[in-house]
């Protein structure tokens, strides 16, 4: 019996040979209104953190002021970190390593906020023992590895999604919706870029399976697949640019990751988009999403263009021309909330209303295919075909 997945794969490439990507958009609408959550019988979902660095300062505050999460424990491998973040978030428990942490004081969500290298091993821990993963990127470090992730998970009846939630942003959704509706007619070409000149507070971004691809790249990938629908083959060329950095409380280190990658996909139906990413980009905001105001995502049609203002991890607007409206006109200029580190909240509101994501496991697992596929390319100078694909459209 063919999967639902493969089904709607049949519906889309019926699609495409009609022409358009509002065309595709249309008749894979049928599959996606099949999914529906359950809600659970907690009002709260409990939460233990692992990873207590850099990022669980932007995480730890959203949970706390979140109504449907109560934060039970913090782990880290640096034990320290875990007592201050417990210290300073009034956390009740915390732990030196994820087997005590999970023999401990019990919860329902892992949030996986560890180096890139981790998180694989630490949710397949987790999900053996029955919890739901909420993972920062990647949620795996290969497709295949991934797939095995979400099978267990099913065997063991929890839920796994994984960062990032650009696509639950409403510029994300105007822009689905203008595509869906034909405003720019044949879509032929996109590009995004998202880069700065790297982080210094730890060296897995900067070492084999890390690299600008999966910590930076990976929301623009995440962007045009959800808009232009999964990638069916990849070509990418990738560096290293800096072959050495200074890190803090480490000293100088050698980068054994790209630094610098530049992906082109091909969506299916005539459609090319790039991605460019790299720690080697200068940026005179530096890491300040709010500041960046150009257009990081452009997508071009026969009788209109979209541009992204700002990054889509922090959009600040949509500018949309076409063949009707020639100028250039600002949309969805507010946020309405959203905000890049909702996703282990947002968890744990669809948890206990059952109301789904629109991210979903398939589509983070999709651009780890890419990412794995980009650099099977640059190795062996190839084109890469994928089949892996994920439910989409995602806004209808
Ligand atoms: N820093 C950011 O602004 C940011 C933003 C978005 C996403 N992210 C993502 O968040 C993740 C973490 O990034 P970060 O910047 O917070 O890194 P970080 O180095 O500051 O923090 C990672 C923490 O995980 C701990 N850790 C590593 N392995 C562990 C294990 N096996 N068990 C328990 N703890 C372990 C480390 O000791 C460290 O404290 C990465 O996937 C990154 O791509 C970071």
């Amino acid at each position: 019996m063919k999967s639902e997945l493969a089904n709607r794969r049949e519906f889309l490439g019926q699609a495409v040979a009609a022409g358009t990507v509002a065309a595709a958009i249309s008749h894979a609408r049928v599959a996606r209104s099949q999914e529906v959550g359950r809600p659970s019988a907690r009002k709260r979902i409990r939460v233990g953190v692992i990873g207590c660095g850099s990022v669980s300062g932007r995480y730890l505050p959203h949970l706390k002021e979140c109504s449907f999460a109560e934060v039970v424990s913090t782990c880290d491998i640096i034990p320290e970190r875990a007592v201050q973040r417990a210290k300073e978030f009034q956390v009740a428990n915390h732990y030196p390593h994820i087997d005590p942490m999970l023999r401990g004081v019990p919860f329902d969500l892992l949030v996986n906020l560890t180096d890139m290298q981790e998180h694989e091993h630490l949710n397949r821990e987790a999900i053996q023992v029955g919890r739901h993963v909420w993972s920062e990127k990647p949620i795996a470090n290969s497709h295949a590895a991934g797939m095995e992730l979400l099978d267990l998970a099913r065997q063991k009846g929890v839920r796994v999604w994984g960062a990032p939630v650009v696509v639950a942003s409403p510029q994300f959704a105007f822009m689905a919706k203008t595509l869906a509706a034909g405003v720019l007619g044949r879509v032929a070409s996109a590009h995004a870029d998202y880069g700065h000149t790297g982080p210094n507070w730890s060296a897995f971004f900067y070492q084999v399976g890390g690299g600008s691809m999966p910590d930076l790249g990976v929301y623009n990938l995440t962007s045009l697949t959800g808009l232009l629908g999964p990638a069916r083959s990849v070509t990418a060329m990738t560096s290293i640019v800096t072959p050495t950095r200074h890190i803090d409380g480490k000293g100088e280190i050698e980068v054994t990751e790209e630094d610098n990658a530049t992906v082109l996909m091909d969506h299916g139906h005539g459609v090319i988009s790039s991605v460019q990413s790299g720690f080697n980009f200068f940026n005179p905001h530096g890491h300040e999403g709010a500041q960046e105001s150009r257009h990081t995502i452009s997508i071009y049609g026969s009788q209109g263009s979209m541009g992204l203002v700002g990054y889509d991890w922090e959009p600040l607007g949509v500018d949309l021309a076409t063949e009707q409206q020639p100028l250039w006109k600002r949309h969805e200029p507010d946020a309405q909330g959203y905000v890049w580190q909702q996703g282990a909240s947002q968890i744990c509101e669809c948890l206990v209303t059952g109301r789904e994501p629109r991210m979903t496991p398939e589509h983070a697992l999709h651009v780890v295919d890419i990412m794995c596929a980009a650099r099977e390319s640059q190795k062996s100078g190839r084109r890469i075909e994928l089949t892996s694909t994920f439910p989409w459209p995602i806004v209808t």
